[in-house]
């Protein structure tokens, strides 16, 4: 029987405190369908509210081409299908894409613009076929 063991381990990297909240932070993947939309949350630290967030899309975080960015301020802001909305409250940005095509696949970026380098956290956007899509070929090779 070693679980009780393990358990006073565990406890040495910290039972009582709170894990420390990451700087930038968002889902891995997010999947919408062909058609529909996508929202994806970025969280951040409190003390990134007033800087200027964005939506960078690319494979690799230092070639990225930014899509959409916030100017620090709550305001949405709209660029054809693709939206970008900070909350202060909340201490999160919210990217909306819209109208997915499956061009819109691919590899994207939260970032923030601060001093220094940019924060950001990697997300895969994966576009699936629509259900009824998937219905309509299946019933139709009947
Ligand atoms: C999405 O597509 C619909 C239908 O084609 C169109 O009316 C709407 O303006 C589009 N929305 C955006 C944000 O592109
Ligand atoms: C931020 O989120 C809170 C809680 O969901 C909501 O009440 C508030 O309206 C949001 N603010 C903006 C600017 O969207
Ligand atoms: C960050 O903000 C500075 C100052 O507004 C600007 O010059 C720079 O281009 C921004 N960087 C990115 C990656 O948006």
């Amino acid at each position: 029987e070693w679980g009780g063991q393990n358990f006073a381990l565990f406890c040495f990297s910290g039972c009582f405190s709170a894990p420390p909240v990451p700087a930038l932070t968002t889902q891995g993947e997010v999947r919408g369908t062909l058609g529909g939309s996508v929202s994806v949350p970025c969280q951040y630290q409190k003390v990134y509210q007033g800087n200027p967030k964005y939506w960078c899309r690319g494979a690799e975080w230092s070639t990225c081409s930014k899509v959409i960015e916030t100017a620090g301020l709550e305001a949405e802001v709209k660029r054809g299908s693709v939206s970008i909305q900070d909350n202060h409250t909340l201490n999160t940005f919210t990217v909306t894409m819209e109208n997915l095509t499956l061009g819109d696949a691919g590899t994207y970026w939260c970032g923030i613009n601060k001093s220094g380098r940019d924060r950001n956290s990697r997300v895969n956007v994966m576009v699936l076929p629509a259900l009824s899509t998937a219905v309509m070929v299946t019933t139709g090779s009947l």
